[in-house]
Order: C-alpha cells, then structure tokens, then sequence
C-alpha cells in the first residue's frame, strides 16, 4: 500500500519511521510544508486550507491512505481532510490515540502537550471525555519545546530548564499520564523521563506517533505486502537546515524534493 503522510515539516518523518518499523511493505509518499511551517500558532482556517492542497496533491501522486502525522492538522483538519479523501482511508493522531485509548485505557489525570493551536482546539480532552465523562485531562501549549528539538537541544541545559518550567505548571501537578502530542517531542522522551524520575513521581509517557503508528498498521488492508517504487519525500521549501533535519528525524539522510507550496488552493510560482 502507497501512504501519503503529511506533516507541518520533518517531525512527521518519525512516524513514517514507526509505520515503516511495524510495516517494511509500505510505500511511502510524504509531504512536509516547510514553506508554513510552524502550523503550531496559525489559524485551524489557515491549515485547514493547507492541509487540503497537500491531501490532493498526495493523493494525485498516488496515496491510497492519508497519514496526518501532524498533530496541529490533526486537532484542526481532520474534517476537512476526511472530506478531501473521499473514500481512502484517513488516519488522523487525534482518532488513532484514542482508538489506541480505548484498547488499553490510561491513568488519569492525564496531561497533553502540544503546540498552540493543538491545545487551544482542545481536541483531546473533548475526544476523552466524550468516552470517559468526567476524565481528568489538563492541557497545556509547550511552544518552546519544537524549536529547541529542532535546534538539536535534546539533552542541552536549556531545554531541561524549559521543561521544568513547563511540566511543574500547576494544571500538570499530580498527573498519572502525560501524552506526548506533538511531532517532535519523541526526541525529548528521554528527558522528560528524566524529569518525573527525579522527582519520583510515576508518570506514564505516551507518545501520539507511536500511538498513529500502530494505529496506522493495525487497519492497513491485509494484502499490504510488497512495496512498488520509492518512497519519496517532498518539501514545499528546500534549505540545508531541512535536509539536517530531515536525516535527524529518519534516522539517516535521505533524499528531499522540492513540491509545490500551496496557498489557500493557489499554487505558489517560485
Ligand atoms: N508538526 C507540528 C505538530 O505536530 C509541530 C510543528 C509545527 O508547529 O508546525 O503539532
């Protein structure tokens, strides 16, 4: 099967990472809109009107499945993209973490974490609390986490720094779980462990492009099996630093090709 994924930029490449991890016979079409990026503080319109153009591209390239590995289009494009795929399947980080949920429940209170945009939808804790009325889910917009990932602070002081300031919010205090809903924040897994072992404080860390992952492959159509033609991954603007990104998030370089940017349905000239 040919999966389109598509992200804000290169953190969706984990989760294409993960499918081809639990699916080594899927091809992969993946579309990351550097030329937008962030999506994390735009307007739901504003990316919806992205994430439609990229959805038809992919699919005029030839995905049978859309992947929406980001999750500021997943919290605000679902719809819109659902509608655009028509009769292919649609696998959005919102709907698969709580499929992957409602198999194997969390520990509440349980926080998420997630860009701007992701947050202020308050998808998730809707989506939660529509299956377990009442659930406690405190949600809180980590902003400062995507460029400090991006900038290769993984282990760095000031990324420590910052999420302390983050994780030690009042609204988090006491948590069971934490929910990892961004693209980039699987880099930081390690320490945001770190965090609530120093404190001793048991907290279960979910990662959504994990959760998208399994989701993703658990509901591929059973004769997915061979893979026919490359994958290939297209940036809708090309620089060295994407490239840098790019080999960080796949776990080694690969080759990126300048497509189109869209602009609320007008093809960008450039
Ligand atoms: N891909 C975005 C997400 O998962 C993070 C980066 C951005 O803000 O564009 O929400």
């Amino acid at each position: 099967m040919t999966l389109g994924i598509f992200d804000s930029g290169l953190g969706g490449l984990l989760t294409a990472q993960y499918i081809k991890a639990y699916a080594p016979g899927v091809r992969i079409l993946y579309y990351g809109d550097t030329a937008h990026l962030p999506y994390g503080d735009k307007s739901p319109q504003q990316v919806q009107a992205y994430a439609q153009e990229i959805v038809r591209f992919l699919l005029e390239a030839g995905a049978e499945g859309i992947v929406v590995a980001c999750n500021t289009a997943s919290a605000v494009a679902r719809e819109v993209i659902r509608t655009e795929a028509r009769d292919r399947p649609v696998w959005d980080a919102i709907t698969a973490t709580l499929q992957q949920f409602k198999a194997e429940p969390p520990a509440f209170p349980l926080g998420v974490i997630g860009t701007y945009t992701t947050i202020r939808s308050g998808i998730y804790g809707e989506a939660i609390r529509a299956y377990w009325p009442g659930a406690q889910v405190a949600e809180l917009a980590t902003p400062l986490l995507v460029p400090l990932i991006e900038e290769g602070f993984a282990d760095h002081p000031a990324t420590h720094l910052i999420l302390e300031t983050y994780l030690s919010a009042p609204s988090l205090g006491g948590i069971a779980s934490l929910l990892l809903a961004c693209t980039h924040y699987p880099l930081i897994l390690e320490a945001i462990e770190r965090y609530y072992a120093q404190r001793g404080q048991g907290c279960r860390i979910y990662n959504s492009a994990q959760l998208l992952a399994q989701a993703v492959v658990t509901n591929l159509p059973a004769a997915t099996s061979s893979v026919q033609g490359e994958d290939t991954f297209w940036v809708s603007d090309y620089t060295e630093r994407f490239a840098l990104l790019a080999a960080r998030f796949w776990g080694s370089p690969i080759l990126l090709q300048k497509a189109p940017a869209f602009v609320g349905g007008v093809e960008r000239k450039w």
